[in-house]
């Protein structure tokens, strides 16, 4: 199955990934935590990348799309993908139409999360990632049960760069601008399933599950 998350920063994308990669045992591809290992370890591509992320603004298109054209050939991509964070422009879209009409694939869903704008910015302020194993807390809705410890791993808990005031307001502007485009694009090939995003992750899962379970139908 070959599936692409769609969303506002903050919309539960990574978090809702995480639980189709244990159910479907399908490879999660975030270019978010792609880019975000390369600045960690100042490789070429992390020092391209990080003056775009901290400020909040999209890498360039050519740079993700080399990412993406790579990693969709590793052979763990065999039986299907999760693209988490990717496509987030038009172009980047239609390279993807190109990169897997080259390896006769298709994407089969494209679920969009949706979720209230005042939502996503208490969500953002408040999320905490484990360093270790990248586990997804909330200081407020999914504290870790020791404060600044993963539950899963005992790792650090660290908040992202990108996670502050101005950096938050400039990612929900891009998207605005550049990225939510691509539902209506999505829409008009029939592919796009819209999931309600507020409420318990569990819930929002299971409605996902019921979307990603029609495809054998
Ligand atoms: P990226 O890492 O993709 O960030 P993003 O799109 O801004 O999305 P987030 O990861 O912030 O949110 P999410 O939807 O994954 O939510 P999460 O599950 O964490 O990109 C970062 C940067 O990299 C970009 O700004 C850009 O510079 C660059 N980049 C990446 N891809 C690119 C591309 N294709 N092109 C160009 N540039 C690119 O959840 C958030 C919080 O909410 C967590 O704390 C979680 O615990 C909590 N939460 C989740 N679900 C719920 C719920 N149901 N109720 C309450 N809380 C919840
Ligand atoms: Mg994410």
């Amino acid at each position: 199955m070959n599936l692409i998350l769609l969303g506002p920063p903050g919309a539960g994308k990574g978090t809702q990934a995480q639980r189709i990669v244990e159910r479907f045992h399908i490879p999660q591809i975030s270019t978010g935590d792609i880019l975000r290992a390369a600045v960690k370890e100042a490789t070429v591509l992390g020092k391209q990348a990080k003056a775009f992320m901290e400020k909040g603004q999209l890498v360039p298109d050519d740079v993700v799309i080399g990412i993406i054209d790579e990693r969709l050939r590793a052979p763990d991509c065999q039986a299907g993908f999760i693209l988490d964070g990717f496509p987030r422009t038009i172009p980047q879209a239609e390279a993807l139409q190109v990169i897997l009409d080259r390896m006769g694939k298709s994407v089969d869903f494209v679920i969009n999360i949706e979720v209230d704008p005042e939502e996503l910015v208490r969500r953002l302020t408040g999320r905490r990632t484990c360093k270790n194993c990248g586990a997804m807390f909330h200081i407020l809705f999914y504290p870790p049960k020791k404060e600044g410890i993963c539950d899963r791993c005992d790792g650090i808990l660290y908040q992202r760069e990108d996670d502050r005031e101005e950096a938050i307001r400039t990612r929900l502007n891009e998207y605005e601008k550049q990225t939510a485009p691509l539902i209506q694009y999505y829409r008009s090939k029939n592919i796009l399933r819209p999931i309600p995003g507020m409420g318990d992750q569990d819930q929002i899962f299971e409605h996902i599950v019921r979307v990603l379970n029609t495809k054998s139908i």
